[in-house]
């Protein structure tokens, strides 16, 4: 089986109403059919990288792309887990949790996307809090770092509501203009203090030692 020589194939998290796993290629695929069918309003740009931007089709294709990526260049010193989010066995969105040097930094980053029709339902809020729940206790991280665009308020709200602090602001050039991006973070503390979601982790002791966390 591809988790007994990939074991971060084995890797679930389930809250009360989703399941978050690296995708199998038919589920890869809704995925990218869900980028194609739009992420956000075109009038705004939400990522620092404007990958939304590709016509349908190429946007698609870029998300199977990324996921491949981050298989492909995985080590303990450097990696990303772009989670599928499943609601009820459908694929709504991903959730992608990285580090770099994480042995001895001991710090996350979250991004996340839902398609267009799966927003505004608590998803972002409840899958973002699956991946803090791996990070903190299963990975045992002392930082989880985010950002988003100040005009990005579904973004912010869900950060603010798992407890996630300010820290700053960046300039990025985003659309050939200046953009501003608040910069996020949440110690363990905070996320003891703010966890509300029940969260299960299978399959994750095998993975421990490719992600820098055995
Ligand atoms: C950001 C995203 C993942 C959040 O997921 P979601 O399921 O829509 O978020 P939730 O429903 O859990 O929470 C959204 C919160 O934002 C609030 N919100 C949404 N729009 C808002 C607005 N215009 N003003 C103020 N608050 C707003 C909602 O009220 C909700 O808070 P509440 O539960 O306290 O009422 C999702 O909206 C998304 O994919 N957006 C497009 C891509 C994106 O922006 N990705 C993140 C890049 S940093």
């Amino acid at each position: 089986m591809i988790a007994d020589v990939w074991p971060l194939f084995g890797l679930v998290l389930r809250t009360p109403r989703l399941e978050l796993r690296l995708p199998s290629l038919d589920r890869l695929a809704a995925l990218a059919e869900l980028a194609g069918d739009g992420v956000h309003d075109p009038a705004v740009m939400p990522f620092t990288t404007p990958w939304t931007d590709l016509p349908p089709a190429e946007r698609a294709r870029s998300v199977l792309q990324w996921q491949w990526k981050s298989w492909a260049e995985l080590t303990p010193a450097g990696w990303s887990l772009a989670l599928t989010v499943l609601a009820d066995g459908v694929v709504v969105g991903t959730q992608e949790l990285s580090a770099k040097d994480f042995a001895v930094l001991r710090e996350v980053q979250t991004g996340s996307w839902l398609g267009r029709r799966h927003q505004g339902r608590g998803i972002g809020t409840e899958m973002r809090a699956a991946v803090l729940h791996l990070a903190f206790a299963g990975l045992g991280a002392e930082l989880a770092r985010s950002a988003a665009a100040l005009d990005n308020p579904a973004s912010r709200a869900v950060s603010a509501k798992l407890g996630y602090t300010e820290d700053g602001t960046d300039r990025i050039a985003v659309r050939d203009r200046p953009a501003e991006h608040v910069r996020l973070r949440l110690d363990r503390a905070g996320w003891q203090a703010h966890r509300t979601v029940p969260v299960e982790v299978a399959g994750l002791a095998p993975c421990l030692p490719l992600l820098g966390a055995g």
